[in-house]
């Protein structure tokens, strides 16, 4: 059976001087989760928000936030980011020793685990995490910044993953240069979850926002067969 199709319009690209509206707008326009990038400016070199964002946002929508953490060490703000409502927090493999340890701990705070792997890293970081995650991100392109084009290879990795994967209930999530051009290819190597920003937020209306979901979902359903 493959996982859900979801659509995750990453707040990224969003009007942040309107944050809330745009939070709800997405959402109102057919997103399945919602994608909250955190940066640190130290794992890479850019900054966005913290908890106390995501806790303002929480009560606006009972959509899925889906959190995704750029920061290093992430270990420290697991609970505070569990705490102010995310449903799933994904670290990246690169932040930290002790990734099994730092699944562990997103677990037991009842939240939904994700890994994150970034272009160079080896789909093989991942092989005996099998049992401790709930959803892979592969980033397609090196995390940072939106409006970055899909890196190729990265397409081939997402298949391995899928093999890796098998039948285990794992989300495989796809980050980064995700668009009408490129998402069909990224569910056809085995995504379920696709995070888009400026391919949704790029619109600028939340008319904009829906005709993008719904065509982005579209063309994923087509590349999944
Ligand atoms: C990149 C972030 C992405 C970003 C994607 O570091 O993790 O979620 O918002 O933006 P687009 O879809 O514009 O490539
Ligand atoms: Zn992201």
């Amino acid at each position: 059976m493959p996982r859900p199709l979801r659509i995750a319009p990453s707040i990224l690209a969003s009007n942040f001087a309107r944050l809330g509206d745009e939070v709800r707008d997405v959402v109102a326009a057919g997103a399945d989760w919602v994608h909250l990038d955190v940066m640190d400016g130290h794992f890479v070199p850019n900054i966005t928000f913290g908890p106390d964002v995501v806790k303002a946002l929480r009560p606006l929508t009972d959509a899925t936030f889906d959190c995704h953490l750029m920061i290093a060490p992430a270990d420290p703000y697991l609970e505070a980011f569990a705490k102010a409502g995310c449903d799933s927090i994904t670290v990246h493999a690169e932040a930290g020793p002790h990734l099994h340890r730092s699944l562990q701990t997103i677990r037991n705070l009842g939240k939904r685990a994700g890994v994150a792997i970034n272009p160079a890293t080896p789909e093989a970081t991942i092989a005996y995490l099998l049992d401790t995650v709930d959803l892979v991100l592969v980033m397609t392109v090196n995390p940072g910044f939106g409006g970055q084009t899909l890196i190729a290879p990265t397409l081939d990795k997402i298949r391995r993953v899928r093999a890796l994967v098998g039948d285990r209930p794992i989300d495989i999530e796809v980050d980064g240069g995700i668009t009408e051009a490129t998402i069909a290819s990224a569910a056809e190597a085995g995504a379920n979850v696709f995070v888009a920003g400026s391919a949704i937020y790029g619109g600028g209306s939340p008319d904009a926002y829906r005709t993008a979901i719904s065509s982005l979902r579209a063309r994923a359903e087509s590349g999944r067969g």
